[in-house]
C-alpha cells in the first residue's frame, strides 16, 4: 500500500524504458517487506536530476547509460572501488549525503562464482567499454589472468594498461587458451541476435562462457557454447546479482535471489520490454 511513508527509489538514464530494474527492485521490496517503490526516470539534465534527488529525498538511485561516469563529480562521496573503475551505477542517499557505488563488478563476480571457483583462472574478456572495465576490475581482484579482446584497438590497449593485462584484436584470434570467456560487448543483443562476438570454433568443451546480454536470454554465443559442451551463464545472472548488491547497500537486506530471477524471467518471457 503506497502511503505518506512510502520511500522512493529509481533508475536514471536515457533511454531507460527497456530497463528491467523496476521489475527487479519492486519485486525485491515486496519479498523483504519494505514500504518502497522504484520507478524509471528518463532524464536529460543530470545536474538538475541530482538536485531533484536531494530535494525530494529519493533514497536510492540506479544509474545507467549515459551517466555512469559524468555523475561522479556531482556526488558528495564515492566508494574507493569507483575511483578505480571510473563509473557509478548506484547512488545511496544517506541522510542527505549522496554516495556513489559500483555493483556491476560484484554482480559479475557473484554470477561467475556461483558456478566456478575464479581464483587464478585464465579469462578472455570481450569488450573494453564500461561493463568490461567493471568486470575486469573484479577479475583482477581474484588474481585471474585476463586478456581483453576488443574491436577498437585503442580502447583495448587503454583498458589492458589500466588492468595490467594482455589484449588482442578479434581478427587475430584463431585459438583461445582460456578457462572462462565473458562477453561484455553488446554483440548478440536483440534485434542483432543473429550475431556472436566469437567464431564457434574457438569454443571448447570444459570452458565456461558468460554473456552480459540478457535479451535474448540465450544469445548465439551461449547457444554455440552449449553445443560445444561449455558451461554457460546468462545475462540475467549478473543483472540479478548487481541488483541484489544495490538493495543491500540501500537497505542492509539481501533479497531472495531465486525469487527475483523468476520475476525477471517471467517478464522476459512475456516479451513486453
Ligand atoms: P558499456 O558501458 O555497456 O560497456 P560501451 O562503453 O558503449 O557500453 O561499450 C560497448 C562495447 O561493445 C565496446 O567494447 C564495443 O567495442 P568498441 O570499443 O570497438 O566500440 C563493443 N561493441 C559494440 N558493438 C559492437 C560490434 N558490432 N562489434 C564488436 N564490438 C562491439
Amino acid at each position: 500500500m503506497i502511503d505518506a511513508s512510502t520511500e522512493l527509489y529509481g533508475i536514471i538514464g536515457n533511454p531507460v524504458r527497456h530497463s528491467l530494474s523496476p521489475i527487479l527492485h519492486n519485486k525485491a521490496f515486496r519479498t523483504i517487506g519494505l514500504n518502497a517503490v522504484y520507478l524509471a526516470f528518463e532524464v536529460k539534465n543530470l545536474k538538475e536530476t541530482i538536485r531533484g534527488i536531494r530535494e525530494l529525498g529519493i533514497r536510492g538511485v540506479s544509474v545507467t547509460h549515459p551517466f555512469k561516469t559524468e555523475v561522479i563529480s556531482l556526488l558528495d562521496e564515492v566508494d574507493v572501488v569507483v575511483e578505480e573503475i571510473g563509473a557509478v551505477n548506484t547512488i545511496a542517499n544517506e541522510g542527505g549525503k549522496l554516495i556513489g557505488y559500483n555493483t556491476d563488478w560484484r554482480g559479475a563476480m557473484e554470477a561467475l562464482e556461483e558456478k566456478i571457483d575464479m581464483n587464478g583462472k585464465r579469462v578472455v574478456l570481450l569488450g573494453a567499454g564500461g561493463a568490461a572495465r567493471a568486470i575486469g576490475f573484479g577479475l583482477k581482484g581474484r588474481g585471474c589472468q585476463v586478456m581483453i579482446v576488443n574491436r577498437s584497438f585503442d580502447k583495448a590497449l587503454n583498458l589492458a594498461k589500466d588492468l595490467g593485462c594482455t589484449y588482442s584484436l578479434p581478427s587475430s584470434i584463431e585459438d583461445l587458451e582460456a578457462d572462462v570467456i565473458i562477453n561484455a560487448t553488446s554483440v548478440g543483443m536483440s534485434p542483432n541476435d543473429g550475431k556472436s562476438p566469437l567464431p564457434k570454433k574457438v569454443l571448447k568443451e570444459g570452458m565456461a562462457v558468460m554473456d552480459i546480454v540478457y535479451q535474448p536470454l540465450q544469445t548465439k554465443l551461449l547457444r554455440e557454447a552449449e553445443e560445444m559442451g561449455c558451461q554457460t551463464i546468462n545475462g540475467l545472472e549478473m543483472l540479478t546479482y548487481q541488483g541484489a548488491a544495490q538493495l543491500e547497500i540501500w537497505t542492509g537486506k539481501r533479497p531472495e535471489i531465486e525469487e527475483i530471477k523468476e520475476g525477471l524471467l517471467q517478464k522476459l518471457k512475456r516479451k513486453e520490454i
